[in-house]
């Protein structure tokens, strides 16, 4: 394990761990005005929902690393407190990118890079045409982190109007996953997709606890062949549960024909088949043969 004291760590070293760990990270597409009405929009992935009542995204532009000096949107969001974000999909990606050049102050980066202004229904920046979510915002608070190359300025934007392209919405309105194909940044120049091959449902009953790990039968727990994403899954049950003597499972009983003579080989068998059943979800099933 390569542990260190961050002491120790040049402003850009320490910037590349932390963004190769703390990763992905979604990407806030900010479009910003100045006093004199100059556009600009630039990409954060310092960036995330912290509060859903009241609405609040914080995205961060930072002081460069490089010479310290400042970026244009939080130049802009000082002096005109509002912000439109777009999020940001595969198809827009390259685009993006091309906005997050150091084009000089003034030079408006939907022309440079591309994109369709959009006027917003309340705040005065433009939203992206071609971006499927736009979340129009006040900007209530900005906070400095710090004065160094690297300190972060952390932008408070309350949500006031949403608009979502029909495209990525089922019948009844909301948001299907399945149909965004939304990306998020990593560590260097590494990105990802989050689509329907990427994405994946982890089940997690609010109302009700899980037993956990430290309930598990001792067998269960310190198997040589479940996996902790297979514990995790098994403990999340509200309760024990029983052999149910109604379990009719072909290849549960073939296993306990081919390998009762020898009780280690049985085991493995049990517990490898236990896991392919929690691996399409199934921890009923596998509870059983387990349990058997
Ligand atoms: C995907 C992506 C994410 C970025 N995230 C950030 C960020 O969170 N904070 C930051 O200060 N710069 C970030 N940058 C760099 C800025 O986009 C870049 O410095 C841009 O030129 C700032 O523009 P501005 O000065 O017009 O505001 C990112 C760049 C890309 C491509």
């Amino acid at each position: 394990m390569l542990t260190i004291d961050v002491k120790e760590l040049k402003p850009a070293d320490l910037q590349n761990y932390l963004q190769h760990s703390i990763a992905p990270r979604p990407i806030c597409f900010a479009s910003t005005i100045d006093k004199e009405g100059q556009i600009n929009l630039s990409p954060f992935s310092f960036f995330n929902l912290f509060s859903s009542n009241p609405p609040i995204v914080v995205f961060s532009p930072a002081r460069r690393v490089r010479d310290n000096t400042t970026k244009h949107t939080l130049e802009n969001v000082l002096e005109v407190p509002e912000v439109v974000i777009n999020m940001v999909d595969y198809p827009m990606l390259q685009q993006t990118s091309l906005a997050s050049c150091e084009y000089p102050k003034g030079t408006n980066e939907f022309i440079k890079a591309g994109f369709t202004m959009q006027a917003a229904n309340i705040v005065k920046p433009p939203m992206v045409l071609e971006s499927k979510i736009k979340l129009e915002c006040k900007v209530n608070q900005v906070i400095p982190l710090g004065s160094e190359g690297g300190a972060g300025n952390l932008v408070l934007a309350e949500v006031l109007m949403m608009h979502f392209d029909e495209q990525i919405l089922d019948q009844e309105g909301k948001i299907d996953q399945r149909k965004l194909d939304l990306v998020a940044r990593l560590g260097g120049h590494w990105y990802t997709r989050a689509n329907a091959s990427t994405i994946f449902e982890v089940e997690k009953p609010n109302m009700k606890l899980g037993i956990g790990v430290d309930a598990l039968p001792a067998s269960i727990r310190y198997s040589k062949w479940l996996s902790g994403n297979d514990l995790g899954q098994l403990a999340n049950v509200h309760e024990l549960p029983d052999l149910d003597p109604a379990f009719d499972d072909e290849q549960y009983k073939q296993i306990i024909q081919y390998f009762s003579i020898n009780p280690t080989e049985l085991e493995e068998e049990l517990h490898r088949y236990a896991q392919k059943l929690l691996n399409t979800g199934k921890v009923n099933q596998a509870w059983q043969v387990l349990l058997g």
